[in-house]
């Protein structure tokens, strides 16, 4: 399947959603003839179709979207076996690799997040401003956003939003959907975004009082920010020596867990002259980005939701893949399990 190699450029086609930081991540990728790139987050295949443009390379994309894997038929066939694409998580980047025949690549890249196409269609219910079933499912399947709104404790919820969404109002938002769900189960966007609106008060020129309700479902329902955390394991993994990983966030939460994963991963701890006798881990990686890359002016004015945007990029070492320490990274909240049985 991904045989071939025609080397021609892949650009063009129709892009719904307009790439944050495309170029930067690719440049920080290193793409080069013959290399082999993993696009966890296809998407609209901005980032693929850059890098396939790039070099005589190829490209494994993943999409946990079913809807973003079908749309890009045209893509992979113009690809001419340059692209392979899939429908899964990106947790599980290293093994699709080797499933396509790829013991090591030499990049990875996640642009985090939802998309433009999936922000903008109601009826998949992640956007406060357009009304639609509460869903928030990127791939339709599993607990959606409404399950959980209408059946967590106040407490649970309240844990949740102010964990997830950095909602300092979590608690009288917590209270609002208890007290809206006593009268009817809250099954569109517009009743929650009510709801919270109820007890959020905003300004002229602040967010939308429920855009960090909304975020913190979405996280919840996704879990995006395990997900992020298994796949810079993975990554670690699947990485050649000299391979580049280049990550894109759009919040703290996030960029939090990338930062702190590349400055433990990037410390060669060789020892102290206090504790010699210590044999600690070497760096797996080495950070080529101090701080993180943002977008410029230009590209914020062409494309506001690049405004928050932070990109981080590393190098991988010879040194070997180091055991998960996953749990240290994420916050500490209530579980959907446990959400869901509303304690
Ligand atoms: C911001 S968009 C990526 C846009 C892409 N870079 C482009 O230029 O078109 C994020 C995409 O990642 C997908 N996604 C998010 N989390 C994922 C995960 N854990 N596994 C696989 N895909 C995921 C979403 O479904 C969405 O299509």
């Amino acid at each position: 399947m991904m045989a071939g190699g025609g080397g021609s450029a892949v650009a063009g086609g129709p892009a719904l959603h307009i790439p944050v930081l495309g170029r930067p991540a690719v440049d920080f990728l290193n793409v080069h003839d013959g290399g082999i790139f993993i696009d966890g987050t296809f998407g609209a295949g901005g980032y693929t179709r850059a890098i396939l443009a790039s070099a005589d390379c190829k490209v494994i994309g993943i999409d946990r979207d079913q809807s973003a894997v079908a749309r890009a038929a045209d893509l992979v066939e113009q690809a001419n076996g340059r692209l392979m694409l899939t429908e899964d998580r990106f947790s599980n980047l290293d093994a699709i690799a080797h499933e396509a025949g790829y013991d090591l690549v030499d990049g990875v890249v996640l642009d985090l997040g939802v998309s433009s196409m999936q922000l903008d269609t109601a009826s998949r219910g992640f956007s406060f401003r357009l009304d639609g079933p509460l869903d928030m499912r990127m791939s339709g399947g599993g607990t959606s956003a409404a399950d959980i709104v209408n059946t967590a404790s106040e407490h649970d919820l309240a844990d949740i939003i102010f964990a997830f969404g950095e909602e300092r109002h979590s608690r009288a938002v917590a209270r609002a959907i208890l007290k809206a769900r006593a009268n009817a189960p809250i099954e569109t966007t517009r009743a929650l975004a009510d709801a919270v609106a109820s007890v959020v008060r905003s300004r002229p020129g602040d967010i939308h009082p429920a855009t960090r309700t909304f975020q913190a479902l979405r996280i919840l329902v996704n879990d995006e920010l395990g997900e992020l955390v298994k796949a810079l394991h993975a990554a670690e993994r699947v990485l050649k020596d000299g391979g580049r990983l280049v990550v894109v966030s759009f919040h703290s939460l996030e960029d939090r867990i990338v930062k702190s994963f590349l400055a433990d991963r990037s410390q060669g701890r060789g020892g102290s002259r206090h504790m010699p006798e210590v044999k600690h881990p070497p760096a797996t990686f080495r950070t080529l980005t101090k701080r993180p890359v943002a977008a410029d002016d230009d590209e914020i004015v062409r494309n506001p939701r690049a405004r928050s945007a932070k990109l981080r990029a590393a190098e991988r070492t010879g040194g070997p893949a180091r055991p998960d320490f996953s749990s240290d990274l994420l916050p500490h909240v209530p579980s959907l399990a446990d959400a869901l049985k509303g304690r």
